[in-house]
Formats: C-alpha cells, sequence, structure tokens
C-alpha cells in the first residue's frame, strides 16, 4: 500500500466510528484504486473534453455506507448544459448520417468495453449507491446489456412502402432520429437507467445530453469515458450534473433538444411533462410506482416467498418496481407471514463490499426518514411489526429489513411508494378484491401475481392496470421486454423492439410522377 493510500486509510478509520473498522477500510483502498483507474472521470463532458464548472464550483459525492467523500464533481448549471445542447448540436448532423452498421459497431466496441470493466464499474456503483458488489455487478451486465441489444436493433429501423391511391405516385414512410435528447437519470441504477436511454437513443442516430443524479454522477462519467474509448465521436454523449433546476430548465427551454426522457418521481415527471409543452418536445417518463404483490391461496408458498422476497428488498426496496404492498388472501396469511419473516430475517445487511451482505444502506437521511415517517403512520393507525422496525445498528442509513402486518389502504404505507426495506402485508378475501386494491393507486408500473391456477393467471394479469406483470416471479426487467408505465407511473416504453421508438420520428414522403404534364 502506497504511503497516500496508507494516509488516506487511516483518515477514514478515524473518521468512520459507526462503521465496521475493515470494511471502511477495504473502501478507501477500493476508492484509490478506483481513482488510479483509466475510468475514473470527475468532470463534465461536453463536445469530448471533460471539463470543470465555468465558475469552478463543485459538489461532492458521498458513500452512503460510510459518509466519505469519493469525489468532487463540478456543479454545472444553464451555462453549461447550453453547451453541451450545443455540441449534441453540432455532433447530431454526421453522427445521424453514419450508416446503422457504423453506429452498431460503435455501441458494440461500448458494450465490449463496459463489460471488460465490469469489476471497476460494479465497485464504482457500490461505492456511490451502495448496493452490495454482487448486484452492482448484475447492474452492469444488466446495463451493458442494453448497448448490446440496440447496438443490433440499430440495423432493424425498418421504414415502409405504402400501396398508393393513385397509379402514379409512391408512398413512403421513413424513420428518422428525433434529433438532440435530454436524459435525466436516477440515483437508484446508475448505469443502467443511463443506457437503456442512451442505446436506443444514439442506435438510431440522436445524440445526447445525460444529467445523471447528483448523488451518484461518477458511474455516469465513467461510462461516457468508455464512450469515447469505444470511438463515439465527441458531442454525440455529453454529461452535465449540479443544479438540477437549471440543468432541467435548461433542456426543456432549448429548440435543439427535440425530447426529453426522464426516469424519476412522479412530482418531477409532471413538472417535465408541463415544461416540454413550452417548446412541443416529445417526452417518455419511466416514473413511480406502488406495485402490488398479490399472493392467491392456491400459490406455492415456496415459490411466493421468494419471489416477494426477491420484488420487495432488491436493492433494499429502492427501484420503482420493488414490490411495496404484498396482498395476501386471508386463509394463508398468517402462514405466508411466517414464512416470509424466516426468510427476511436471513438477510444480511451491511456496507456492500462486505461477502454476504444483500442489503446495503439506504441512499440517504431523508430517504431513512421517509421510511420511519410511513411506518409511524401504520403504527399509529393499528398496524404491527413482525420484523425489524427501526434503524440497523450498524448506523449511518442502514435500516433493518423490516414486515409489518395488519396494513390497510388507508396507511401511507399501502397508498405511496416506501422505497425502503419495508414490506406491508395487507389481507383479502375474493379475487375482485384482490384486483380492487392493486387497481387502487394512481400509479400503474409492476404489478406481481403469485398462483398455480392458470386460468387465473390470464384473468387476474388483464385485469390489473400496470404496463408489467410478473407471474409467481420477482424480477421481471429484462433488455428484450418493453419497461414502463401505465396511469400516472409514466410514458412510453424501454428496451425492446419497442423501445427504439421513442427515439424515433416517422415521415411520410409522397412520390409523384416527374414526367407527369
Ligand atoms: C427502476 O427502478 O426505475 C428500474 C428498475 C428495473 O429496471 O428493473
Amino acid at each position: 500500500m502506497g504511503v497516500a493510500r496508507f494516509a488516506l486509510c487511516k483518515m477514514a478509520s478515524s473518521l468512520l466510528p459507526r462503521m465496521h473498522r475493515p470494511s471502511a477500510l477495504r473502501q478507501m483502498s477500493v476508492a484509490a484504486d478506483l481513482k488510479n483507474s483509466t475510468i475514473f472521470r470527475s468532470q463534465g463532458l461536453i463536445g469530448g473534453q471533460w471539463v470543470a464548472a465555468h465558475d469552478g464550483k463543485t459538489l461532492q459525492v458521498n458513500n452512503p455506507s460510510t459518509g466519505e467523500i469519493i469525489a468532487d464533481v463540478p456543479f454545472m448549471g444553464r451555462r453549461e448544459t447550453n453547451d453541451a445542447i450545443s455540441s449534441a448540436y453540432e455532433a447530431l448532423n454526421s453522427w445521424s448520417k453514419l450508416t446503422a452498421a457504423e453506429r452498431s459497431k460503435c455501441l458494440r466496441k461500448w458494450y465490449d468495453l463496459i463489460m471488460s470493466h465490469k469489476e471497476e464499474l460494479g465497485q464504482l456503483i457500490t461505492l456511490e449507491q451502495g448496493k452490495p458488489l454482487k448486484e452492482a455487478l448484475g447492474e452492469v451486465s444488466y446495463g451493458a446489456s442494453f448497448i448490446e441489444f440496440f447496438a443490433e436493433e440499430a440495423k432493424r429501423v425498418y421504414g415502409d412502402i405504402i400501396p398508393a391511391t393513385l397509379a402514379d405516385r409512391r408512398l413512403f414512410v421513413l424513420k428518422q432520429p428525433v434529433g438532440v435528447v435530454g436524459a435525466i437519470t436516477p440515483w437508484n441504477f446508475p448505469l443502467a437507467m443511463i443506457t437503456r436511454k442512451v442505446g436506443p437513443a444514439l442506435a438510431c442516430g440522436c445524440t445526447a445530453v445525460v444529467k445523471p443524479s447528483e448523488l451518484t454522477p461518477l458511474t455516469a462519467l465513467a461510462a461516457a469515458e468508455l464512450a469515447l474509448q469505444a470511438g463515439i465521436p465527441p458531442g454525440v454523449l455529453n454529461v452535465v450534473m449540479g443544479n438540477a433546476s437549471d440543468i432541467g430548465d435548461a433542456l426543456l427551454a432549448s429548440p435543439q433538444v427535440r425530447k426529453i426522457t426522464f426516469t424519476g418521481s412522479t412530482a418531477v415527471g409532471k413538472k417535465l411533462m408541463a415544461g416540454a409543452a413550452g417548446t412541443v418536445k416529445r417526452i417518455s417518463l419511466e416514473l413511480g410506482g406502488n406495485a402490488p404483490c398479490i399472493v392467491f391461496d392456491d400459490a406455492d408458498l415456496d415459490v411466493a416467498v421468494k419471489g416477494v422476497l426477491a420484488a420487495k428488498f432488491r436493492n433494499s426496496g429502492q427501484t420503482c418496481v420493488c414490490a411495496n404492498r404484498v396482498i395476501v388472501h386471508e386463509g394463508i396469511y398468517e402462514k405466508f407471514a411466517e414464512a416470509f419473516s424466516k426468510a427476511v430475517q436471513n438477510l444480511q445487511v451491511g456496507d456492500g463490499f462486505t461477502e454476504g451482505v444483500v442489503q446495503g444502506p439506504l441512499i440517504n437521511e431523508a430517504a431513512v426518514q421517509k421510511v420511519e415517517s410511513f411506518l409511524q403512520d401504520a403504527l399509529s393507525k393499528g398496524a404491527k411489526v413482525i420484523l425489524g422496525g427501526k434503524r440497523h445498528s450498524l448506523g449511518m442509513t442502514f435500516y433493518e429489513p423490516t414486515i409489518v402486518t395488519d396494513v390497510k389502504t388507508d396507511m401511507l404505507l399501502a397508498r405511496e411508494e416506501v422505497f425502503g426495506p419495508v414490506a406491508p402485508l395487507l389481507r383479502f378475501k375474493t379475487e375482485e378484491e384482490a384486483i380492487r386494491i392493486a387497481n387502487d393507486t394512481n400509479a400503474g408500473l409492476a404489478a406481481y401475481i403469485f398462483t398455480s391456477n392458470v386460468q387465473r393467471t390470464w384473468r387476474v394479469s388483464e385485469a390489473l392496470e400496470y404496463g408489467l406483470v410478473g407471474v409467481n416471479e420477482g424480477i421481471i426487467s429484462t433488455e428484450v421486454a418493453p419497461f414502463g408505465g401505465v396511469k400516472q407511473s409514466g410514458l412510453g416504453r424501454e428496451g425492446s423492439k419497442y423501445g427504439i421508438d421513442e427515439y424515433l420520428e416517422l415521415k411520410y414522403v409522397c412520390l409523384g410522377d416527374m414526367n407527369r404534364k
């Protein structure tokens, strides 16, 4: 270990009294190694140049597991965003005119580079986001899969020939890139939410300005560095971060930005939708959920426990598709609660670099306070905690995996997304009641059902007002299937053959007969 690294580790261990010391030291050593790696960047990317904010302002990126400062990145705003938009606009002409095969090659190279740096990217995700390393490595593969998929899909953007209504005409439909895309992405998937947007955008010839979450910009910057290394030309992919509302306003105000794509809260999504009206931009929104997980009395209990566990506790409950309400048939309610408790109590909580840990910290103090206030509301209305129910003894933002029973539909836990490791158990008597409870929300992203009755599978899947339905399965996201919600969970679909349409305009061309007099 070098002298500088040793000093850094010493400093960390004295700064972090609540954190398990060997693990804090491990994290500092990982951070130091990453800073020396070829993918580590801590400046914005505009027109192929790594740049600071124009006034030199910075913001700190923290490790949620230890509170340690990992890096300072530029605190950018309107000016840098406008520069990034200009670069993306300039690059659009040449990038969109490359053949699909040429763009596909660049994307494929980017995919290969992401996969060959999987370990470092996974470590970066764990450092700045907190999820366990194994899960972070899974995110790298998941994130990379969108680049690979859309590298292939780039070559399949077909137009159409329409049978003409007049004999001397020919009618064509072309598909063309929408133009410059503003992509605003969240902290819960620092890589995958970027690649799920930028993959299809670049594949069909758009250029992009990405604004990653200020909480997790380092993974985005590393991915952008790999895009440059892959030969994606300067200006095609730009990254700015800092003042979220100024950056968002600049993207919305610019007539050069023709599309906004956003993953995040419903509240921010609504603002973006209203803001996009000013310049009539295309918009895709992947917003909050309130996923029901219905466990019928004919379900295989082991399958249901395993599925609900995965759907609820993935990323410590911090995904838009996490089970938010576990709705269990009254006939198996107690049995399910007991079996589920046994499984949940085995979940090991800790920092993401510790072997065996499956639950990392929540992203910040506000996230923990939200969980606490929802739980308080439920308890004051008669719910009972049967497991967990408090901050973890590790301190920081670690929270105990929690199960709450006797939850009613009027409690905050059932009405809104808790975005934390709390599983509320509700009861139902009939299939109709289960469907009614499941649909009684403004959200409509993911839903899950557990049953061994095939007819019920179809009946309930069709009745659920959701964009995604998992049957006897708790993790259903994949690059090959459309991801997106109905109602106030969003607009548009990401991933799959449908995802690329969000970045394409249709143009109708009518060819007349030149020789006609
Ligand atoms: C999200 O939480 O927004 C994404 C989850 C996923 O892709 O599975």
